[in-house]
């Protein structure tokens, strides 16, 4: 039966045991509130390893202090029904879950406001301060701090993330690149809604016609990779961002944060998309959330090849 750690030795010692016995361990981090896009990962690492963990936790060193901590969604009994249930008929099935608590994590503590943190943090200049960045200066710094210090907990042999977070995926493999980590980052497609809504924790804050009207998010991003893939040639980003534009803002629901398109790897900005390099283009809007107190951030992103 699935293995609930909630300290960091039982997790090493588990993980210790996998490797005495040649067993492959693949890896899944979470913050919980689990969907189908996290259900594709786990499904991902059970086919590529022998064995598979998840973790829940709620990092608090990547939120800042005005950000939703104490609102994300914590659905802790139907993560473990979740992980327990969907996977039963399936030939292997997830070996442990891995809940640790925030002191453990944080030896040193932690506080939200990083004038005032002290210890030890990750930050991966060059790709976390764009984009993303820039609303959410600290964001991938407490990205990176998590995931390194559960790497050194968890060891796996290959960790799994999201396309969904498309900058999340790049800061993650210069991490592990420049930190010479022993373990491979496997990156899954983004699971999405019928309506094309990229799958997220955070779409429960929306109200079901504004999640209905989220459509056009996604819908605008296909509308620029199919004039881009029209062109056949060398494609300005002003033109492919117009082409955007103009779909996300005939809905006042939504408030565009940025629209960008950047080199894939480096997320150097692109002036002209040329077939052959590609590009990545991200997005970030805001909608009211169903409570009526603030705003849902939702991104999403497209390649272009
Ligand atoms: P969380 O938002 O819970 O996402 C966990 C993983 O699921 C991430 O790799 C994310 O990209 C992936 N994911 C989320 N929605 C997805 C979708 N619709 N399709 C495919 N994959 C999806 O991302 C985090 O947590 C945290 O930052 C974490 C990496 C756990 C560090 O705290």
């Amino acid at each position: 039966s699935i293995k609930v750690f909630r300290t960091i030795q039982q997790v090493r010692q588990w993980r210790l045991q996998c490797l005495l016995n040649g067993k492959s361990v693949g890896f899944v981090p979470t913050m919980g509130a689990l969907h189908d896009g996290h259900c594709s990962l786990v499904n991902q690492s059970l086919k590529d390893n022998d064995n598979t963990v998840v973790s829940i936790f709620v990092n608090p060193s990547q939120f800042a202090p005005h950000e939703d901590l104490d609102s994300y969604p914590r659905t802790i009994d139907s993560d473990l029904n979740i992980l327990a249930n969907k996977f039963k008929n399936y030939t292997k099935q997830v070996d442990a879950i891995f809940i640790p608590k925030i002191s453990e994590m944080y030896p040193s503590g932690i506080e939200l406001d990083i004038s005032k943190q002290r210890g030890a943090f990750v930050t991966v200049k060059g790709c976390s301060e764009q984009l993303e960045g820039v609303t959410r200066p600290q964001f991938f710094r407490g990205v990176a701090t998590v995931v390194t210090k559960l790497l050194n907990v968890v060891k796996p042999t290959n960790i799994y993330f999201g396309q969904k977070d498309a900058q999340q995926c790049i800061v993650i493999k210069n991490l592990v690149k420049d930190l010479l980590i022993d373990t491979n980052v496997k990156i899954m497609p983004t699971l999405r809604e019928t309506n094309g809504l990229a799958m997220s924790s955070r779409n429960e804050y929306l109200s079901p016609q504004t999640r209905q009207e989220a459509s056009i998010i996604y819908k605008s991003l296909q509308t620029g990779k199919q004039y881009y893939e029209s062109k056949n040639s060398v494609v300005s980003s002003k033109d492919i961002l117009h082409e955007i534009h103009s779909i996300l803002d005939s809905n006042p629901t939504f408030k565009t944060e940025y629209v960008s398109i950047n080199h894939p790897e480096t997320l150097d900005e692109i002036e002209n998309v040329e077939p052959g390099t590609g590009a990545l283009i991200t997005l970030a809007v805001v909608a009211p959330k169903q409570d009526g107190v603030g705003r849902a951030r939702l991104i999403d992103n497209i390649i272009l090849h």
